[in-house]
């Protein structure tokens, strides 16, 4: 069996024009090659409502328009995430869908225990991260907070491991060479589904 994976693009400006649609591209492109089962999913062409209570998320519906990226989420046996920093973390728009998503009975559940079952255990992820700083300052002098978050906060406390990450900063100094790299970088990482 193939492996399912699941590419996430959220990018609030959408595909077009930016380099994480060309880097969602290029990981797609080396999955399909090496025959992974894809599925793309971007979050700048769903409507839907911010999650407003802990009522709607506990008990609530999931918005309509959040039904199939359910689905796909719950499909995946790796996720990728690709999205641009934005005030040192992941933009608004993909933790407003994760706090959609990433409910109990999708991500986990809660026990009698008070201890949350993982329920996306056997999943693995990466992150993909452009930003305007250099990867060194985010990593030593901020710590990768916003990133860390994502991984530690919501995906490994979903069961969702290993969560790596692939960071690439200061890109509006990256000539064409240095994209064209980078993109070869990513497409690597599809063809071997990491
Ligand atoms: C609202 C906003 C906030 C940003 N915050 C940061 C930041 O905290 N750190 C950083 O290194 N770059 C920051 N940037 C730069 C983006 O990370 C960079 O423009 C993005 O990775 C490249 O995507 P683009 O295709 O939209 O240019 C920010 C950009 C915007 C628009």
């Amino acid at each position: 069996m193939s492996r399912h994976i699941l590419i996430i693009e959220a990018h609030p400006g959408g595909h077009d024009g930016h380099l994480c649609g060309a880097f969602a591209d290029s990981y797609a492109a080396g999955a399909a090659e090496a025959g992974f089962l894809l599925r793309r999913l971007d979050i700048s062409l769903l409507d839907f409502p911010l999650l407003r209570s802990r009522e709607a998320f506990e008990n609530g519906p999931i918005p309509e328009s959040l039904i199939p990226a359910s689905e796909a989420i719950q499909w995946a046996e790796h996720i990728v995430f690709v999205f641009p920093l934005w005030l040192g973390t992941m933009p608004a728009l993909l933790k407003a869908f994760l706090e959609q998503v990433f409910r109990p009975g999708i991500a986990f559940q809660y026990g009698e225990s008070g201890i949350a079952k993982k329920l996306l255990r056997g999943c693995t992820a990466r992150i993909i991260v452009t930003m305007g700083m250099p990867v060194p300052i985010y990593r030593f002098c901020f710590g990768a907070h916003g990133t860390n978050a994502l991984r530690r906060g919501i995906l490994n406390f979903a069961g969702i491991r290993p969560v790596r990450q692939t960071f690439f900063g200061m890109i509006d100094q990256a000539g064409p060479e240095r994209r064209k790299e980078w993109l070869g970088k990513v497409e690597m990482l599809g063809h071997h589904g990491k």
